[in-house]
């Protein structure tokens, strides 16, 4: 079956000369049509450039990324990325943010039809999002876990093939988390939208992903794929059994090694020695 999502051979590199960094060094990996896949990885393993450079805001040297069988030179209507910082218009409401999305913006001559089919689309995202209380709400009236969910309402509006996260939750205290991870599991299997989702959280992603790609630093690169185990149907205690802690755990050593250090202590050394 031909991949939603291909990247061969991908190189990139930031800056010039002794400032050049190798953030992505040949890295291969097929993501199928409604898949939902978490990276993980150390600190500047190139997680958010990987991410960036599917979504088309970064320029690539060698290798080819390819979706829905066309090659990525830009943004497209059918990727849409969801950032750790909530990026809303603040003088627009909720429902206007979700609203105007950029394909409603780029179409100026919309017919009336447009905007109510758009309206109606936007009104059921509000729903689905638990947001119908707060729709003519604004932004700054909205605690963080609203304002990421409008935020995903509105990247979810021109129903993009693609949805991209790079730690969407990251700001988000450890409860509402929780409820954000059962949402976004109910939104992908509802509109069947291919997730590639970034976190430094090991739980999160083996709780939210079906596979869970490691990346390692320098150079940034994937390091191994793991197979998540546990089915479609996933419940928070899932967290407690004894074979997502055994999972856990295999993917936090992979990330120890790979980023040089062997346990917490030395990962908490190596971090007091450079700051
Ligand atoms: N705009 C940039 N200019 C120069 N170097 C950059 C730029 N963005 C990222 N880098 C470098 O590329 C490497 C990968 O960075 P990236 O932000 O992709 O890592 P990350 O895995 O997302 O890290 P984190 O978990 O801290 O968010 C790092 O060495 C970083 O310093
Ligand atoms: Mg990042």
């Amino acid at each position: 079956m031909t991949p939603k999502i291909a990247v061969r051979g991908l190189y990139k590199h930031y800056g010039r000369g002794a400032r050049r960094t190798l953030a992505l060094q040949h890295v291969d990996l097929d993501i199928a049509a409604s898949e939902f896949v978490t990276l993980v990885g150390a600190s500047g393993c190139g997680k958010s450039t990987l991410l960036r450079t599917i979504c088309g805001l970064e320029e690539y040297g060698q290798g080819s990324i390819v979706c829905n069988g066309r090659d990525v030179d830009g943004p497209g209507a059918d990727r849409a990325m969801v950032f750790q910082s909530y990026s809303l218009y603040p003088w627009l409401t909720v429902k206007d943010n979700i609203r105007f999305c950029r394909r409603l913006k780029h179409h100026a001559a919309a017919t009336s039809s447009d905007v109510e089919i758009a309206s109606g689309r936007a009104d059921a995202l509000i729903g689905l999002m638990g947001l119908a209380h707060v729709a003519h709400a604004y932004p700054a009236e909205l605690s963080g876990g609203m304002q990421q969910r409008v935020a995903i309402a509105r990247a979810l509006m021109a129903r993009p093939d693609v949805l991209l996260m790079d730690e969407p939750f990251g700001a988000l205290d450890a409860q509402t988390r929780e409820v954000m991870h059962d949402l976004i599991r109910h939104v992908h299997h509802l509109e069947k939208t291919t997730i590639v989702f970034v976190t430094h959280d090991v739980e999160e992603a083996i709780y939210l992903g079906e596979r869970v790609v490691v990346m390692a630093p320098r150079p940034g690169r994937i390091d191994s794929i793991v197979d998540v185990p546990f089915g479609a149907k996933r419940h928070q205690d899932l967290k407690l059994a004894p074979e997502f802690s055994a999972l856990k755990r295999q993917i936090l050593n992979r990330i120890r090694e790979t980023s040089g250090v062997k346990t917490d202590l030395e990962q908490l050394e190596k971090l007091t020695r450079t700051t």
